[in-house]
């Protein structure tokens, strides 16, 4: 007898951050993990995960192709052009990939798969230049930059298809969430990596912009917990999934530097390059929602994440020194 057909997931965006994260939670359940990506592969430290036919999110018939050929039970859309500052210097790549390319997503699984539950990731940048702080599930969008506006647009049509045509599309409300998967263009991994090459003698400063902006970290695993969950309620809905805590830039230069022996004021400089002015009202979410509903909350502290990511740069850095020396 051959096997009972195992539940069945697609996640777009396995390359970034999150997609490992959730593959890993997938996988201690049993489901049968599909990745589609751009050039079609997927991670080698994901041997358990299957390519799905390659996807561009420029194209609405790749996507059909992807969906029909996998079949999902379900369907995770992590795949988006997310960095904020690229999105001002590409604002019409980045509304085709991240707002465009989800209405694409969306027809395809509408066509494809109609019963296949949907998550969507939206995010605090929808959010903008928010009228007041905390930020929930009620609160106006207003975004500020082409991504948070292709985001919102995304978050919009996910809304209007669950409405309109009765799917199962859940969103999350995602504020930043960090790991030693961040790729370093991001502050938080910019500030690790920058701050252990100095306790290396590798580098002598760090360049950032703003350090008094205010963000809500918190950690990648956690958040994609969250996300695992939303797909598991009998109704699908928004959930903002944040901390709840406010921290500026500042704050991981002093816990990164200090927890190395330095002090952050001797080697950080500003550069105009990075500047972005900081929000009048903060961007800090209120996740009551997914607590009471998804039963979620974050378990990963702020001091704990910042740990986590000194310590992976750290021996990173050890392990290439290493090689280099074999
Ligand atoms: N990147 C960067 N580089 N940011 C800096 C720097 C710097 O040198 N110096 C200060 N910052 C400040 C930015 O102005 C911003 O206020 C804050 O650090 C965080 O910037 P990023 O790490 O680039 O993240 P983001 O908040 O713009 O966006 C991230 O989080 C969103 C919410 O979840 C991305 O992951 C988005 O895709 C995501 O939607």
């Amino acid at each position: 007898m051959p096997d009972a057909r195992r539940w069945r997931a697609l996640i777009t965006g396995i390359t970034g951050q999150d997609g490992p994260y959730l593959a890993e939670i997938l996988q201690t359940e049993g489901v049968e993990i599909w990745a589609a990506s751009r050039g079609g592969r997927v991670p080698d430290e994901l041997p358990f995960v299957q390519a799905a036919p390659a996807i561009d999110l420029r194209d609405a018939t790749s996507l059909a192709r992807a969906i029909a050929a996998v079949a999902p039970d379900e369907v995770y859309h992590l795949a988006a052009q997310t960095a904020v500052w690229q999105s001002w210097d590409d604002p019409v790549e980045t509304g085709d990939i991240t707002g465009l390319g989800t209405a694409r997503l969306l027809e395809a699984v509408r066509r494809e798969a109609p019963t296949a539950r949907v998550f969507v990731a939206a995010t605090s940048e929808i959010f903008g230049e928010p009228e007041r702080a905390p930020q929930d599930e009620t609160t106006p969008i207003r975004p500020a930059s082409p991504y948070g506006a292709a985001k919102a647009y995304a978050y919009t049509l996910a809304r209007l298809y669950r409405q309109q045509h009765g799917m199962y599309i859940a969103v999350g409300i995602l504020f930043n969430h960090e790991s030693p998967r961040r790729p370093p263009g991001f502050v938080t991994r910019k500030i690790t990596r920058g701050a252990v090459a100095i306790a290396r003698g590798e580098a002598r400063s760090l360049e950032l912009g703003n350090l008094d902006a205010r963000r809500d970290w918190g950690f990648a695993g956690d958040t994609v917990r969250a996300i695992r969950a939303m797909l598991r309620t009998d109704e699908p809905g928004d959930f903002v999934v944040a901390t709840g805590e406010s921290h500026a830039v500042r704050d991981w230069c002093e816990l990164a530097f200090g927890k190395l022996g330095l002090d952050y004021r001797d080697h950080v400089v500003t550069n105009p390059e990075f500047w972005r002015p900081a929000e009048p009202v903060p961007l800090v979410g209120d996740a009551t929602r997914a607590r009471d509903v998804l039963g979620w909350q974050p378990a990963v502290t702020f001091e704990e994440l910042v740990a986590m990511l000194v310590e992976a740069d750290q021996s990173a850095s050890q392990k290439s020194e290493v090689r280099s020396q074999t």
